[in-house]
């Protein structure tokens, strides 16, 4: 296989409020059930709590120390989040300030999707001459959820995750697709100072099929298919999206990353927390490939392929 420039992961972190609120907790509250929410959507439990800032501080020195590096060492810093701490400035001046990087940040939008947007561009910033960047991850849901509204309390959780990406002549990026049809707005959105507001039956088709064709294209990109894959990381919504799009794709449940029992739905921070929950299990090796697939409101959708290239980190 040829070699190109471009990025590895070197390093992983991720963070969640201490808060647990468990499918109980709504019961006693919401006219809804332990056995509904699990079955319609396999989320147990979910943490609420901290800000934007903090958990995306705590996930991105988890993720600079996980690399054997300090801040000095990052020249770059991408906060992928649809819940900043403030309209202005965007979150990743505190962020890069308080953990102590000296280069260029920003934040990404791209909603649920916005993590797999920023993994490939941060790549691409390392291709144009950056060193290393941190991504992170980092949404709060919960403070703009209605926690009365039994049809969007129950996905909607705060988390965090990070990845330093550093410069390599053999890029791990092998494949990618970005993506957004701005027709769907109506389907997923939150006005200011509103809650989410969601049709949860049209997110979910569009999802899965968004969430294949995208795959697909980073697979085509790639030019491996998907039984080459041996670990997939799939944005957190629901696990059964997860399990149609697998279904559709041909692989098995087994090679896929799973925190959204224990997470909910934490859009950007949902596919670093899999990714860094899975390589703490053992679940990819060196040299295997990991299939990234998002999907979010917008609709946006991400997918990339990796050739996982570090060695043990936790
Ligand atoms: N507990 C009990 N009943 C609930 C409920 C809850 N927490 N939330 C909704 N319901 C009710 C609805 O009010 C509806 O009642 P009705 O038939 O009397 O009107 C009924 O359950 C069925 O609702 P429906 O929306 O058809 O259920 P569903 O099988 O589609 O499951 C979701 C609902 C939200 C779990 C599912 O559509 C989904 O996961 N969609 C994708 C959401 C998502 O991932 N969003 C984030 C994208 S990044």
């Amino acid at each position: 296989m040829s070699t190109r420039p471009g990025s590895r992961i070197v390093g992983i972190g991720s963070a969640l409020p201490e808060h647990v609120v468990t499918n109980a907790d709504f019961e006693k509250r919401l006219e809804t059930s332990d056995k509904w929410i699990t079955e319609r959507t396999g989320i147990r439990e979910r943490r609420m709590g901290g800000s934007t800032s903090e958990l995306a501080i705590e996930a991105g020195m988890g993720a600079i120390k996980s690399a054997g590096l300090s801040p000095s060492d990052i020249d770059f810093m991408i906060l992928s989040t649809t819940t900043p701490d403030q309209t202005v400035p965007a979150t990743s001046a505190v962020v890069s300030d308080r953990i102590g990087i000296a280069g260029g940040a920003m934040d990404i939008n791209a909603a649920c999707a916005g993590y797999v947007y920023a993994l490939v561009v941060a790549n691409s910033l390392i291709v144009m001459g950056q060193r290393r960047i941190l991504v992170i991850g980092s949404d709060t849901l919960s403070k703009i959820t209605d926690q009365n509204d039994r049809s969007t309390a129950v996905l909607f959780a705060d988390g965090a995750g990070a990845a330093v990406l550093e410069a390599t002549d053999n890029s791990s990026l092998l494949g990618w697709d970005l993506g957004i049809d701005g027709s769907a707005q109506p389907i997923l959105y939150c006005d200011h100072g509103g809650y989410m507001q969601m049709e949860g039956r049209e997110v979910f088709k569009r999802a899965v099929r968004a969430m294949v064709d995208s795959a697909k294209r980073a697979l085509e990109m790639a030019n491996v298919g998907p039984s080459d894959i041996s670990l997939v990381v799939p944005h957190q919504a629901n696990i059964r999206i997860i399990e149609a799009a697998n279904e559709r794709l041909g692989i098995d449940m087994s090679k896929t990353a799973i925190v959204l029992d224990t997470t909910g739905n934490t859009s950007s921070g949902s596919v670093p927390l899999a990714l860094h929950d899975a390589v703490k299990k053992g679940m990819v090796d060196r040299g295997q490939l990991v299939l990234f697939s998002g999907f979010g409101a917008g609709m946006t959708w991400a997918s990339a392929v990796m050739r996982w290239d570090a060695d043990a980190i936790g």
